[in-house]
């Protein structure tokens, strides 16, 4: 099976041998390449939608290590799940996933997480819970999509990891993705001229 690059990317994140729980599965292609490809150990698969969780019943029921669930976010996760992937969503929805059932995180090492708004809320979030950022990767399909991964400890984030992304300047796609931010924000500027938007365009251009 052949999977985006997005969701390669987040694929080639997780530890093998992890128990995974894939919130916002959808059509199950992340949790069946995952095993399929022998990453994952099991994979607890979420959907909160009755639409959504036929076709991803359908199309996993050949798959022994894929267990369904329908239900909100990590609420029902078990206890055994040590990495929680939450891809595909707004980050104010990926925050408020995280922290409604916090105390199910207690045995989760690794987060990872593709949102597609709202991503220094996502950050803020996953510091704030006690995670510390391995790695956030620059994926380019079509639109940018910046795939986070966190794993239990102490973050080390500065305000400009928080804002523009860890490590960020070192991503081969950097100068693009910065050239495509800049475009963005100055279209907003010229259209409403914040003070906050025109310093946050000079850190941009001096990272
Ligand atoms: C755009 S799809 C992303 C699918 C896949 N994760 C990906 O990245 O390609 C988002 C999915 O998340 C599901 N979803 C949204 N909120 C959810 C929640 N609170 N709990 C479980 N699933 C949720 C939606 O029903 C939808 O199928």
């Amino acid at each position: 099976m052949k999977l985006s690059q997005r969701l390669f990317t987040i694929a080639s994140l997780v530890k093998k041998g992890a128990v995974v729980a894939d919130i916002g599965a959808d059509h199950g292609l992340l949790s069946i390449y995952l095993v399929e490809n022998k990453i994952a150990k099991k994979v607890f698969a979420v959907e909160n939608k009755k639409g959504p969780f036929s076709r991803l019943e359908k199309n996993t029921k050949e798959y022994p290590r894929i267990t369904t669930s329908l239900s909100d976010g990590i609420s029902e996760i078990p206890d055994d799940v040590d990495t929680v992937i939450i891809a595909g969503m707004g980050g104010i929805l990926v925050s408020d996933i995280l922290l409604k059932n916090e105390e199910k995180l207690k045995n989760v090492r690794y987060i990872i997480v593709d949102a597609h708004r709202d991503l220094c809320l996502v950050r803020q979030t996953l510091e704030n819970l006690g995670y510390d950022f391995e790695k956030e990767i620059l994926v380019k399909e079509g639109v940018f999509y910046n795939v986070m991964s966190v794993k239990r400890g102490q973050s080390k984030l500065t305000p400009t990891d928080l804002e523009f992304g860890y490590h960020i300047n070192k991503d081969p796609l950097f100068n693009e993705y910065r050239e495509t931010l800049l475009e963005q924000y100055q279209r907003n500027y010229n259209c409403n001229n914040s003070i906050e938007l025109a310093h946050k365009i000079e850190r941009l251009k001096h990272l």
